[in-house]
C-alpha cells in the first residue's frame, strides 16, 4: 500500500511504515498536482504537516483515498467532517509536540525581553555604544505573570516552564477548571495547581506577557484585536505561536507602534508561506517561520504515533 507523506515524516516513522509493508513517498507533489498524482499511483494513506492542504476536491476525486493523517495539532488545512463524513480516516498526534511549541515559545520570551531580533539584526554593522543605549531597557521573566490564552496540552506545558522560571502564571480556557502542572526540579516532582479564569479580560489586565494556545477559530475571527489590546497592560509583552489569524495583524501592528505592546513573538501568520513584510521586518518582532513543532524529538515522537495509527487503520 502507497502512502505518500507530502510535508516529510522522521525517517524512524517511514522505517515502521516500511517495515509493516507500506511503501512511502517523500518526495513533494504540488498542491495542484495532488489529485493527479494521488490518483496514478493510487494513494491509500496521505500525510501531512500544515503546509499541505487536503480539501473537500481531493477528498472527493480520489477514490483510493483511505486515510489522512496529520502529523502535528491543527487540523485547519483539512476538511476533517467532510473527510470523515465520506468514510475516510482523518488522524493527527495532538500531544507529541507541545513540550517543543512550549520550548520555542519560552525562547520567544527571552528574545522579545532583551531585543534579540533587532541586536542580531544590527550589531554587523552598528556602533556599539549607540546599540548599548537602544537595548538598555530589556525586562527580566522572574516575578512576572504570564496569562495563558487556551489551558490545553501546549498552554500547561508551557506552564510548567513559565513556574519554573518563577513566573506567575495565569490561564483562560473556554471551560474553567483547575489543573495541576508538575513541575520536576532536582529529580523532585511537585505540583502546582492553575485555576483557569472564566474571564478572559481579567488575564488581558493582569499580564505582563500573554501567549495564545488556542486553535484557529471556526467563524475565523481573531480572538485578539483592538479591543482586547485596550485592555491590556501598557507594555505587554505576546507572543503567538498558536495559529495565524488568532490575534488580528492589522491591530498588533496598531498596539505595537502605539506602544500599547513593547514586543512580539510571532511563529505563525495570517498569510502562510507569505507573511505580511510590515510584521517581518518590525524592529520589535521576533519572527520565525512556523517552526514549533520542529524539533528532532518532537518529529521522532509524531513520526512514531502517525506510523501506528496509519498501521492500526490501514493494515
Ligand atoms: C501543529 O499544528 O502541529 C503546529 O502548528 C506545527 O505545524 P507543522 O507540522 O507544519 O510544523
Amino acid at each position: 500500500m502507497l502512502i505518500l507523506a507530502n510535508d516529510g515524516i522522521s525517517s524512524k516513522g517511514k522505517n515502521i511504515l516500511e517495515e509493516n509493508g507500506f511503501k512511502v513517498i517523500t518526495d513533494k507533489v504540488d498542491q495542484d498536482k495532488l489529485i493527479e498524482e494521488i490518483n496514478r499511483l493510487g494513494i491509500v494513506g496521505v500525510l501531512v504537516r500544515s503546509a499541505t492542504k487536503v480539501r473537500k476536491d481531493i477528498i472527493d476525486n480520489c477514490p483510493s483515498l483511505k486515510l489522512i493523517g496529520r502529523g502535528g495539532v491543527g487540523m485547519d488545512n483539512i476538511d476533517v467532517d467532510y473527510a470523515r463524513s465520506k468514510g475516510l480516516v482523518v488522524v493527527n498526534t495532538p500531544a507529541a509536540s507541545s513540550q517543543s511549541v512550549a520550548e520555542l515559545v519560552i525562547g520567544q520570551m527571552f528574545s522579545i525581553s532583551r531585543f534579540l531580533p533587532d541586536s542580531f539584526r544590527n550589531i554587523g554593522g552598528g556602533d556599539f555604544s549607540v546599540l548599548k543605549k537602544k537595548y538598555a531597557k530589556g525586562a527580566e521573566l522572574r516575578g512576572k505573570t504570564l496569562g495563558i490564552i487556551g489551558f490545553g496540552r501546549i498552554g500547561q506545558s508551557l506552564a510548567s516552564y513559565a513556574l519554573g522560571l518563577g513566573m506567575n502564571v495565569i490561564a483562560y480556557n473556554r471551560n474553567a477548571s483547575t489543573v495541576k502542572i508538575p513541575l520536576t526540579i532536582a529529580e523532585k516532582s511537585i505540583d502546582v495547581e492553575v485555576s483557569t479564569l472564566s474571564d478572559m479580560n481579567e488575564l488581558l489586565v493582569n499580564s505582563d506577557f500573554i501567549s495564545l494556545h488556542v486553535p484557529k477559530q471556526q467563524n475565523g475571527e481573531p480572538v485578539i484585536s483592538s479591543l482586547e489590546f485596550s485592555k491590556m497592560k501598557d507594555g505587554v509583552r505576546i507572543v503567538n505561536a498558536a495559529r495565524g489569524g488568532v490575534v488580528d495583524e492589522v491591530a498588533l501592528l496598531d498596539a505595537l507602534n502605539s506602544g500599547k505592546v513593547a514586543a512580539v513573538g510571532l511563529d505563525v501568520y495570517e498569510n502562510e508561506p507569505n507573511p505580511n513584510k510590515d510584521l517581518l521586518n518590525h524592529p520589535l518582532i521576533a519572527c520565525t517561520p512556523h517552526i514549533g513543532a520542529a524539533t528532532s524529538e518532537a518529529q521522532d515522537r509524531i513520526g512514531d504515533e502517525i506510523a501506528g495509527l496509519v498501521i492500526q487503520h490501514l493494515k
